[in-house]
């Protein structure tokens, strides 16, 4: 079991959208897919509609109450892929394990748990909150492999320092196994010159650890969640499903994923297909 946390404490560049269109790229690929969804504005929860009620199993009963994954995680409307939820009560779990022994590898005893039953997928997707507090600790320190969501814009790098040395904090004294792997450039746009130049600028830093493959501004993926659907579902044709399914296929590779045999799953859409609406229509 490989688990992947799709960190950035920065706001808005793309955590949630990517965990959710990797995620359900991987799945239909034949790997069986857990989201864990770490942040307290549950933004992955309920685009996959899937909000717990207040004091029923999520991951906030799982970090402060002893619930396990077995009875937290639910199936979703694509098959191979499920998630563990949260709703907003996960907002006081910083405050409430601040004094408890251990906080930071919560999630990892947990997760540790969940490998060795029969319920044991192959990959765990960590999206995070956008702080790097308790959660985003906790899936660091669970974590084998990193991926670095960025939004092409000129404060793209503004905070990539602190990140970086928090994760090598972490590799340093709780989880020498962690590896950046992978920075995706989300919300890019060809047609600017800015993303461009950003593209630029983080290749120099990040060199081949930047996907070929961008996505693309892509009005689709913010519709999306808005109907408890993936982009595989809502949209299959549109260039951000062709884009997240090829850095899906990098990704299975650079995590060290036994390579399936099975051909990506065509789902049916029964929306008829309209001219895409986006700002690039060709691939990077
Ligand atoms: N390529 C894209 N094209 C158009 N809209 C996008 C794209 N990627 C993400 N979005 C939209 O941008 C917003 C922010 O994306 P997302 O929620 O994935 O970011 P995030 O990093 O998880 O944010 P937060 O830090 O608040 O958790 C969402 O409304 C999402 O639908
Ligand atoms: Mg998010």
């Amino acid at each position: 079991m490989k688990v992947l946390s799709i960190i950035n404490q920065k706001g808005g560049v793309g955590k949630t959208t990517s965990c959710a269109n990797l995620g359900a790229a991987l799945a239909l690929r034949g790997y069986r897919v857990l989201l864990v969804d770490l942040d307290p504005q549950a933004h992955l929860s309920i685009s996959f509609d899937r909000m717990p009620e207040p004091g029923d199993p999520s991951m906030y009963t799982l970090l402060t109450q002893g619930h396990s994954f077995a009875d937290v995680l639910q199936p979703t409307s694509l098959a191979n892929l499920w998630i563990a939820p949260t709703n907003l009560d996960l907002t006081g779990v910083e405050s409430e394990l601040a004094s408890e022994i251990g906080r930071e590898g919560l999630l990892r005893l947990a997760l540790g748990e969940l490998a060795r039953s029969e319920l044991a997928p192959d990959v765990v997707i960590l999206d995070c909150p956008p702080s790097l507090g308790t959660l985003s600790l906790n899936a660091l320190v669970a974590s084998n492999s990193v991926l670095v969501p960025l939004q092409a814009e000129f404060f793209a790098l503004q905070g990539m320092a602190q990140l970086l040395d928090v994760l090598e904090r972490v590799k340093r004294r709780l989880n020498p196994a962690i590896e950046l792997i992978g920075v995706l450039v989300g919300l890019y746009s060809g047609q600017r010159n800015l993303s461009r130049e950003v593209v630029e600028e983080l290749r120099n830093h990040f060199g081949d650890l930047v996907f070929d493959t961008h996505v693309r501004v892509n009005v689709r993926l913010a519709e999306a969640p808005s109907h408890g659907q993936t982009i595989f579902e809502y949209a299959p044709d549109c260039n951000a499903a062709i884009q997240f399914s090829e850095i899906a296929t990098e990704l299975a590779s650079r995590m060290g994923l036994a390579v399936t045999t099975s051909e990506p799953t065509e789902l049916e859409n029964e929306r008829p297909r309209e001219k895409e609406i986006e700002a690039g229509q060709n691939l990077s």
